[in-house]
């Protein structure tokens, strides 16, 4: 028998003012993605799930986000903000089944675990036609209240601005997510009304609705820090800083090295293989892969890229998009990379730039080489052979290739391409002028020399 469905409606409609932002609120990124890639990735871990996003009527943006990522994503506009009871009923008309379970959760709150939805759908599957996700916050603040009858079962949320003194003193709070059945969702939320302190319809009055018709509702306990929203750019500092703090334990979970985590900043697809070694400091962008036993050392900032097994990367090192380390190669400090393929066991030492190009296998780039691949319109390729010795301070000016086991001489500006095994350098005749300094110096420090200021 299929699995029954979850859907998982994402209200998202919200203006998000409070972010001072030009960009919505829930693009905003948290460890390099956006806060609502997190929401529907988390989505995605469910069995048989799909979502539902409700975005405001300027949002296109946030919709194409969300196809792009998940392409079966259903979008509903919200025309006027009138509350999330409204949001949630926006979605009916992308739901067309009447079964399994409809998790309505908030594009704003990106530090959900997987566990909790898949928890909270089994049970309202099994046990209850609404499950609400409550937490006992360090402080309660303006948090819908969660209120149980004296049988110990959830009877209704009361919203904290509409909440009597004795409600106020409740310390189980909504976490705002809610599993409900199905069959009985959208007939709920059609009969919420607004007569409240705020006018605005109510998600959680469904739960009040459903105990007059006899249906059940449980509360499911989480931790605060999974239900922490995202409302100003603190709350999003905050968000980051638990995703970090996740991040790194789960490097460390997987047999990496990290000498000072908390300097250590990683995006939501880095992945480190067993034995990498971590220093101080160094920041992750997204898309890098880092094999088994490389080191990356302190003050290095990587992106988009691949480092092989062994490699040594720092410090002080840019590895920008495109750049492929292979194994056992060595990138030292100062040295930026992009779209390269550094190919295994080569060296760049020190102070270069090394962009669209090659550097064949063991090949030694000396300090301070670069590979100047732009005219400022165009960009071009440095094919750089296996065993080649480039000598310091030399330009290789592309299209250019320099052949296998090929020399070139310090300080040289390469042009032309230099066949394999040969020696070539552009650099003018040494020239030498002997005693040339001492008179100089006699002439400069004579006590009679003509001082003039
Ligand atoms: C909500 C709950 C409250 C709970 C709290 C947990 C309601 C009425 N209250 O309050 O019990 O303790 O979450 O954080 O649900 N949105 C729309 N359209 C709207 C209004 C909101 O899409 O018309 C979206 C927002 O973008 C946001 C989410 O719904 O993602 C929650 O709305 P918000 O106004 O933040 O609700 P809270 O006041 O936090
Ligand atoms: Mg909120």
């Amino acid at each position: 028998m299929a699995r029954e469905t979850v859907t998982a409606i994402i209200l998202s409609a919200g203006k998000g003012t409070r972010m001072k932002s030009r960009l919505p609120k829930v693009l905003h990124k948290i460890a390099g993605r956006p806060m609502l890639g997190h929401v529907l990735s988390v989505v995605s871990e469910l069995p048989n799930a799909r979502s539902v996003l409700v975005v405001g009527p300027d949002m296109e943006e946030v919709a194409t986000y969300a196809k792009g990522l998940a392409p079966d994503t259903g979008i509903a506009v919200q025309a006027e903000q009138l509350g999330t009871a409204h949001a949630a009923l926006m979605a009916q008309s992308e739901i067309s089944e009447r079964e399994g379970v409809v998790l309505v959760i908030f594009g704003d709150t990106p530090l959900m675990h997987p566990e909790t939805l898949a928890d909270m759908a089994n049970t309202c599957r099994e046990e209850a036609d609404i499950v609400v996700l409550g937490f006992r916050p360090t402080d309660p603040a303006a948090y819908g209240r969660l209120v149980l009858d004296e049988a110990g079962r959830l009877q209704k949320i009361v919203e904290f601005k509409d909440a009597s003194a004795p409600e106020r003193a409740i310390t189980l709070c909504n976490g705002g997510a809610m599993a409900v059945r199905a069959e009985y969702l959208f007939d709920l939320l059609s009969k919420v009304g607004n007569d409240n302190a705020a006018g605005e319809f109510y998600l959680p009055d469904i739960v009040g609705l459903a105990r007059s018709q006899g249906l059940t509702c449980r509360v499911q306990e989480g931790e605060e820090e999974e239900v922490q929203g995202v409302n100003s750019r603190a709350d999003l500092a905050a968000a980051e800083a638990v995703m970090q703090r996740r991040l790194r334990q789960a490097a460390m979970a997987g047999g990496a090295t990290l000498t000072d985590p908390d300097s250590v900043y990683f995006s939501f697809d880095t992945v480190l293989g067993q034995d990498v070694v971590v220093g101080q400091n160094v920041v992750f962008g997204p898309g890098v892969k880092v094999a088994d036993g490389a080191m990356i050392k302190p003050f290095s900032h990587l992106e988009g890229a691949i480092v092989a097994a062994d490699a040594e990367i720092g410090p002080f090192a840019r590895i920008r998009p495109g750049s492929s380390i292979g194994t056992g190669a060595k990138i030292g400090n100062f040295v930026e990379t992009k779209k390269a393929e550094i190919e295994e066991g080569a060296k760049v030492s020190h102070l270069s730039y090394i962009g669209d190009a090659r550097v064949g296998a063991h090949a030694n780039i000396g300090a301070g080489t670069i590979t100047c691949n732009y005219d400022g319109y165009n960009k071009f390729f440095t094919d750089i052979g296996a065993g080649a010795f480039v000598g310091s301070n030399s330009a290789l000016v592309a299209p250019v290739k320099i052949g296998d086991g090929a020399y070139l001489g310090s300080g040289s500006v390469i042009t032309k391409d230099v066949t394999p095994d040969a020696l070539a350098f552009t650099r003018p005749k040494q020239i030498e002028k002997s005693g040339w300094a001492a008179t100089f110096r006699a002439k400069n420090e004579s006590p009679d020399k003509n001082t003039k200021d």
